[in-house]
């Protein structure tokens, strides 16, 4: 049970702890949570043991992300006691266990992705009633009016949700089941976000969302919307994830060509390569359409560089099914991607589809593909040696800058520079995978800075 405020000498200002897992949509949503709270006067400490309240944003798309927060929350509840702070469950992995978390786990709020709104009135009833408060209802939420705070001197780079919830229903897929229909969020708000970000400092954008591409509001659609954001926004970068490549097509690469400020780095799930296991995850394309559509961006956009997430052991899937995913990894050689073996999800249509394959021989396919795909990756950093590209700084660690290309490839320069700054560089070295920059001179330096 968590200890109750009101005889709580920080009553006047009460502190709250905020831990997010999973994606950039989770991310994002971490400020639309701090934003709620901190308009009821809660005050955010990144020091948990000082927190009256604490926060677990949890993600619920593969049972290690579960199982990661369920150890989180069990620390935090055999810590505290009866005299520990209120222990929240928010987001995906709340809406997926609903009340057991409380029941089973001992957490004092379970809040699903829908009910942030109401978490201040959740976390006043708990204090009174020191009773477990819970919330799954599933609505139209777009949280419209709640402006995350700009990140601050140290971050440049910022992320704006346009859309929330999924309608594909991928067969080994949660999302739809905790994140409910999708719905976007009206573009004058997105385009006011977006200027809020940039007016605190940030120049690079990510409009995220679980399938940006199905964005429709009012009439206007995604190409619309990112036409819009370049219109009439300062930032120097914009971005979105994810994707979904039965929606890119022509159009959209064709929009995306055009625009002058487009990071053209896309990530584009895969999945599988073999067009039967496609078929069974409900994906709506084949391993041709995929591979025509990259084409397609490569043509017309030169320096689009992919990334890519990949599933192995899917049910059914046999060695030759996944020999056509390898093949499709050497085919298109993604600049990086995020790669998972098959985990069975409550309430998804896979959990019928059998046989199951052994977790094994899941796990040695897995291990063969990151081999391959490691080593496609620092293959394609190599290739990069000798090459110009223009970089914006992302963050100074240990005298060295870390800064990002265009299309969104990590690049090191071995000396500080200042935060935000674009720099015309070139590669000269690889360490490990990431390619090493020195700055080309002051005059390209000057020419860019100039129009900042
Ligand atoms: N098992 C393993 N990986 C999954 N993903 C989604 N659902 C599952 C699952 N049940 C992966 C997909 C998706 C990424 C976000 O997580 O590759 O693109
Ligand atoms: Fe995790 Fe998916 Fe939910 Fe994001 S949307 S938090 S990845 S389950």
């Amino acid at each position: 049970m968590g200890e109750n405020l009101d005889s709580n000498p920080n009553a006047a200002t009460p502190t709250f702890y905020l831990k997010s897992y999973g994606c950039q949509m989770n991310f994002y949503e971490a400020g639309v949570v701090k934003e709620i709270l901190e308009a009821k006067g809660y005050i955010e400490t990144k020091d948990e043991n000082k927190a009256d309240v604490v926060l677990l944003l949890t993600c619920a798309v593969r049972n290690h992300a579960e199982a990661r927060a369920l150890g989180r929350l069990s620390s935090l509840k055999r810590k505290g006691n009866n005299n520990g702070p209120i222990i929240g469950v928010l987001g995906c992995m709340a809406q997926n266990r609903k009340q057991t978390l409380a029941t089973r786990f001992g957490a004092d709020l379970v809040v699903g992705p829908d009910g942030y709104r109401d978490l201040p009135d959740l976390i006043s009833k708990f204090r009174g009633k020191q009773i477990p408060q819970v919330c799954f209802e599933l609505n139209q939420e777009c949280y419209e009016g709640i402006y995350p705070k700009p990140p601050g001197v140290d971050k440049v780079t910022g992320l704006v949700s346009i859309m929330r919830g999924c309608n594909n229903f991928c067969s080994y897929c949660i999302v739809p089941y905790v994140r409910g229909r999708e719905r976007s969020k009206n573009y004058r708000e997105i385009l006011k976000e977006v200027e809020i970000l940039s007016n605190g400092g940030v120049k690079d954008i990510t409009l995220v969302g679980q399938n940006v591409l199905a964005y429709n509001n009012q009439g206007l659609d995604f190409c619309d919307l990112i036409k819009l954001v370049e219109q009439f926004s300062k930032v120097k970068r914009i971005r979105f994830i994810t994707a979904h490549p039965k929606d890119f097509n022509q159009g959209v690469i064709n929009t995306l060509a055009g625009l002058k400020r487009f990071g053209p780095g896309i990530h584009l799930p895969l999945q599988s390569g073999s067009n039967r296991i496609l078929a069974l995850m409900n994906r709506h394309y084949t391993r041709e359409e995929y591979l025509e559509k990259i084409q397609l961006a490569r043509n017309r956009i030169p320096e689009v560089s992919f990334t890519t997430d990949i599933m192995v052991g899917f049910p059914t899937e046999t060695e030759e099914d996944y020999l056509r995913t390898l093949d499709m990894v050497s085919r298109i050689r993604f600049d990086f991607a995020y790669m998972f073996q098959y985990s069975p999800r409550p309430m998804t249509q896979a959990n019928s589809i059998e046989p199951k394959v052994d977790s094994n021989l899941a796990h040695d396919r897995l291990v063969r593909l990151i081999e391959s795909q490691n080593q496609i990756t620092k293959e394609n950093s190599q290739k990069l040696i000798g090459k110009e590209l223009e970089v914006m700084v992302e963050q100074i660690k240990d005298k060295q800058s870390i800064a990002r290309t265009m299309n969104n490839k990590i690049v090191i320069i071995d000396k500080p520079e200042p935060l935000g700054k674009i720099l015309m560089t070139k590669v000269i070295a690889i360490r490990g995978w990431t390619p090493i920059v020195e700055i080309l001179n002051s005059e390209s330096v000057k020419e860019l800075s100039k129009e900042e």
